[in-house]
């Protein structure tokens, strides 16, 4: 017995007709037609629309005779006529009203790929009650997570060398380092979460010496990552307040979940750490220290200490 559609809208409920055109992945090709235009990027997103059958072109066949377009016409036709008469009226369409013109403009971008954006982000259809500001922010908070890393390993490589010969100081700015590029790459993941767009900015190249007549170069460094570190709670603290500005809850929670707690952390760790570099003094005291810094940095981050 064929199913009509009457018959399908009579005895099946709403959820069941469509996960029988979902699995069928058909439809009624001219009401779909009609109410979507084909895009071939969303025929992996469930949605797809069989090509009228005037379309169908000439088949030649191994023999070397031509069928033509309107015997193929026919027989797709009749294929169509089939699905039809299941299916007339039924329109499976994946994607709301309220997205079509985020999915035109995108369509449009990935056809011209020349095309430039807008502003910011508006292209994602991931993107909900995500405010240019929070987007902006967070690009600002990127850069300063991967400047504090570029100083790091500036540090990283000043004392690693055989003219300064501090290796535990090394495998400490190497770990701060580490940390940094890994915040750097959370906010990244949070911003293409939220359907935002990721813009890198050029980092400005560090010091590459740390000697301090004064103070000696482990205190010279130790301070200047305590300040780097300040000023990137800060930082965080002014990240978080756009965001509460914009009422963006999630956005706060991840601040909160993952950044700002451990900073603050790691400022009083970086602050601990010059008091010590202080106590020791320069010469041996320093040397000491580098032998308690190898011991809790330099096996674990694989650093020669
Ligand atoms: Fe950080
Ligand atoms: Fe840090």
């Amino acid at each position: 017995m064929q199913l009509t559609t009457a018959a399908i809208a009579a005895t099946a409920p709403p959820s069941t007709r469509v996960r029988r055109l979902r699995s069928g992945f058909i439809g009624s090709a001219e009401s779909a037609a009609a109410a979507v235009p084909p895009r071939r990027w969303l025929s992996g997103m469930g949605r797809r629309v069989l090509p009228p059958a005037a379309a169908v072109p000439p088949f030649k066949g191994t023999d070397g005779t031509s069928t033509g377009g309107s015997a193929a016409a026919g027989a797709a036709g009749a294929v169509h006529a089939s699905q039809t008469d299941t299916q007339t009226g039924l329109v499976f369409q994946p994607i709301g009203e309220e997205v079509r013109p985020l999915v035109a403009d995108l369509d449009e971008q990935l056809m011209n790929p020349a095309s430039e954006p807008g502003c910011a982000g508006t292209r994602s259809m991931a993107r909900s009650g995500y405010s240019v500001d929070v987007e902006a922010a967070f690009n600002e908070q990127i850069s300063i997570e991967l400047t504090m890393s570029y100083i790091y390993t500036s540090m990283y490589a000043f004392f690693s060398r055989d003219d300064v010969g501090l290796p535990g100081f090394a495998a400490y700015f190497r770990h701060n380092s580490d940390e940094e590029r890994h915040h750097a790459r959370l906010l990244l993941d949070y911003q293409t979460q939220r359907g935002g767009r990721v813009k890198l900015l050029p980092l400005a190249a560090p010091e590459t010496e740390y000697w301090h007549a004064e103070k000696g170069d482990a205190l010279h460094a130790t301070e200047l990552a305590l300040s780097l570190e300040k000023l990137n709670f800060t930082k965080l603290r002014e990240l978080h307040t756009v965001a509460q500005a914009a009422g963006d809850a999630d956005a706060t929670h991840f601040i909160e979940d993952y950044l700002l707690h451990e900073q603050s952390k790691d400022v009083k760790a970086a602050a601990v750490l010059v008091s010590q570099v202080h106590r020791a003094g320069r010469g041996h005291g320093v040397f000491h220290l580098d032998r308690v810094l190898s011991e809790e940095y330099g096996n674990k981050e694989g650093v020669i200490a």
